[in-house]
Parts: C-alpha cells; structure tokens; sequence
C-alpha cells in the first residue's frame, strides 16, 4: 500500500518577514488561491495515495493550525514533534510508524513547501516512483533540471541509466557553496533535488539504522510501541534526544542505494523571496509588485510586497525588495537574501 508523509514542521526562516515562527510559510497561502501550500500539498496528494495513508508530521507548536487547515485528517494521521530536531529525525519516527501499521509501505515523503504547476505529470512520476521503490531497496528522489547556481538546494550528479526517466545517482551534495553551485550547473550533469522522496518502508529504515545509529538508537528501541497508546510517551521521551540532522546530509549524501527519477513538473520550491521573484509576474522593467499596488519610476529588477492597500512609490531603485508583513519592514539587497536568516536571528525580539 501507499502512503504519504507531509513534513510541515519547518519555520521557514528565509522568506521572513511574510513567514513567521508562529505562522511559517507552509500555512500560508502566497497567492490568493485559498488554500495554503500545506492544504495545496495536501490535495495533491489525496490524489495517488488513500486519505487515511496520508500522515502530518510537524511540530507540536503547530498541531491547532494543522488540525485547523485540514480536518479531513484524523488525530492519529498527525505526528506532532516535541522538538526540532529537522527532517532525519521526522521521517525515522514516521517510517517506524508506518511500518508498525503496514510493513510493506511504500512511501512518498513530501514538503510542505512547494508548488507544483504540471499536476499530471507529477502524479504521473510519483505513480511511477512508488513502483519502482516498491521492487527493490532504493532511495529515489524527483530531480528537477536546474536553472541557475542556487545554493539552496542539494545536486544530484547522475550517473549511468536506470530505465524510463530513471538514472542511479553518482553523487549527492546539499546546499554547494556559490562557486561550486556554478560548476555543477554548467557542467550538465546535475539536478536540483526536489526534496520529494520515495522508498518502501523497509528501505529506508535499514538506511537510517545503518547511516545514522545514533537517531536508530533513540527510535528503534520503541519497535512495539509505534502506533499504539505508548507511542506519545515514547517520543515524548526520546524525540529530543535524536541528533539534529537533515534527510539530505544524514541519508542521502551518504547512501549508495540512491536513484533519481527526472522530469519536467513545473515544479517550484517556495523556498526564497527569489524563488517567488522568479515565479510571479513583471513588468517591462523587471519589476514585481505583490498585494498593494505601485508607481514604479526609473526603476528596474525589485520586488515590492506590502499588506494590500498599500501603494509602494519607488524612484531610482535597482534590484530590491521591499516586504512588509505585520510589524516588520525589510528592505535589502534582492541578492543579498541569504542574509535573511542573519536578519531573523538579530532581530528575535520582534518575531
Ligand atoms: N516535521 C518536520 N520537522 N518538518 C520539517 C522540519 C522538522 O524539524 N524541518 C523542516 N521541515 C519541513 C519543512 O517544513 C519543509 O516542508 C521540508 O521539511 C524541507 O525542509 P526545508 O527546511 O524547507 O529544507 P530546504 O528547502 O532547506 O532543503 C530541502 O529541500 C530542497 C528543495 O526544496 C533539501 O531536501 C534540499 O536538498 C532540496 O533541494
Ligand atoms: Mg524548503
């Protein structure tokens, strides 16, 4: 059977100020479609995989907003995190989970932060991923062809084929500095990893134990406890105690099992203002106004979001952006954005 493991317990730092720690950004609903990208997420999946298979796992900071955005999804189908412990520690204890209830599993994990515009041929591929993970120990992830050097992200260099539109996976690197970043893209060989993965239950429960035993350590232990009554105070517990580390360094870099599968989903993570840059529409200047509205002179490349109602009157400024949400104005170089993470920490007071 399949299931599907939505991490929503991320903060979201770098599109600060829109996304707070209260209210990160997978709870938001950036263009106006109704629905945030945890419940766009959400539908998407509802599609391929039965709505009872499909688990939450967040942050028990952010167990009312889930319930609150999705009541379709029943207690039990939420994992509320004592602590942050990032996305290693997540998908362990949900795979354990899985595993007490279905030990032939086959799962996709998925963020909670992305927008996919070509939903056919995403269900399409992870219809495809499912099987293939289904026959075999492999750690597959979706590849997306990268368009510029984004530090963001992990790359995936591909290696000989695997059949359809997937390749065994040579190396795997998460978030290369700048110049490295520029190698990789140009050299063609390399993909974006989406973040979206797929695995039976096995699969990755083996790899945990085998390239993380400090995490297996804290979680193993609990084998007949998962999915039963004990299971709260279990984590309770042993949660905080796991190793804070990411699927991408602890596992994937590490794992000689990996494979990709690429292609064209008109995918997008919402990871930065630039990525939100990049999505939305300019005008003839390369400027993007979002929310309120402007009067652009001798201006060219910002982007302005401020709360609706706004007008923003801009003269003589280059490559920008502006945001305002709540109590915070941000205004700084749009290359510079990295820096927001430096920006959030000193200003901890106001978040
Ligand atoms: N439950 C839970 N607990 N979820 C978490 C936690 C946590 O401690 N930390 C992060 N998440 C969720 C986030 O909400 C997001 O949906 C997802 O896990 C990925 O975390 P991010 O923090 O957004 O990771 P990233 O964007 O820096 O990097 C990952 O995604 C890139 C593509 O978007 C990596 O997988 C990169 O390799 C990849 O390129
Ligand atoms: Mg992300």
């Amino acid at each position: 059977d399949n299931y599907c493991v939505i991490m929503g317990g991320g903060i979201g730092s770098r599109f600060w100020p829109f996304s707070r720690k209260t209210l990160p950004k997978q709870f938001l609903d950036f263009f106006g479609t109704g629905r945030s990208l945890l419940q766009q997420t959400f539908d998407r999946f509802q599609k391929v995989v039965p709505t009872e298979n499909i688990l939450i796992v967040t942050n028990a900071m952010y167990a009312d907003l889930v319930k609150e955005q999705l009541p379709e999804v029943s207690e039990e189908q939420i994992l509320l995190e004592p602590a942050r412990r990032n996305t290693a520690p997540c998908i362990a204890w949900a795979s354990y989970h899985i595993r007490a209830l279905n030990p032939n599993a086959n799962i996709v994990v998925a963020p909670s932060d992305h927008l996919i515009l070509k939903e056919d041929e995403f269900l399409a591929a992870i219809e495809k991923g499912l099987d293939f993970v289904s026959r075999s120990e492999k750690l597959l992830t979706l590849g997306i062809k990268p368009n510029r050097p984004e530090t963001g992200y992990g790359y995936i260099q591909i290696d000989e084929p695997a059949g359809g539109n997937f390749y065994k996976v040579k190396t795997f690197t998460e978030k290369p500095e700048l110049e490295l970043a520029k190698v990789f893209v140009e050299s063609g060989e390399f993909y974006w990893n989406s973040g979206l993965f797929m695995w039976n239950v096995n699969s990755i429960i083996k790899a945990s134990e085998e390239l993380l035993p400090e995490l297996a350590s804290k979680l193993a232990p609990g084998r007949d406890i998962y999915a039963t009554d004990g299971e709260k105070a279990f984590i309770e517990e042993n949660f905080p105690a796991c190793p804070n580390v990411s699927i991408d360094i602890g596992i994937m870099e590490k794992a000689d099992n990996v494979y990709v599968s690429l292609g064209d989903f008109g995918w997008s993570d919402l990871g930065t203002w630039g990525s939100l840059y990049d999505l939305s529409e300019r005008d003839l200047e390369g400027n993007v106004t979002l929310k309120c509205h402007s009067l652009i002179y001798n201006s060219k490349d910002n982007m302005v979001v401020l709360p609706k109602g706004k007008l923003a009157v801009i003269d003589g400024l280059e490559g920008y952006l502006i945001a305002e949400s709540d109590n915070v104005l941000l205004i700084c170089r749009k290359d510079e954005e990295h820096a927001i993470r430096k920006y959030v920490n000193d200003a901890q007071m106001q978040l």
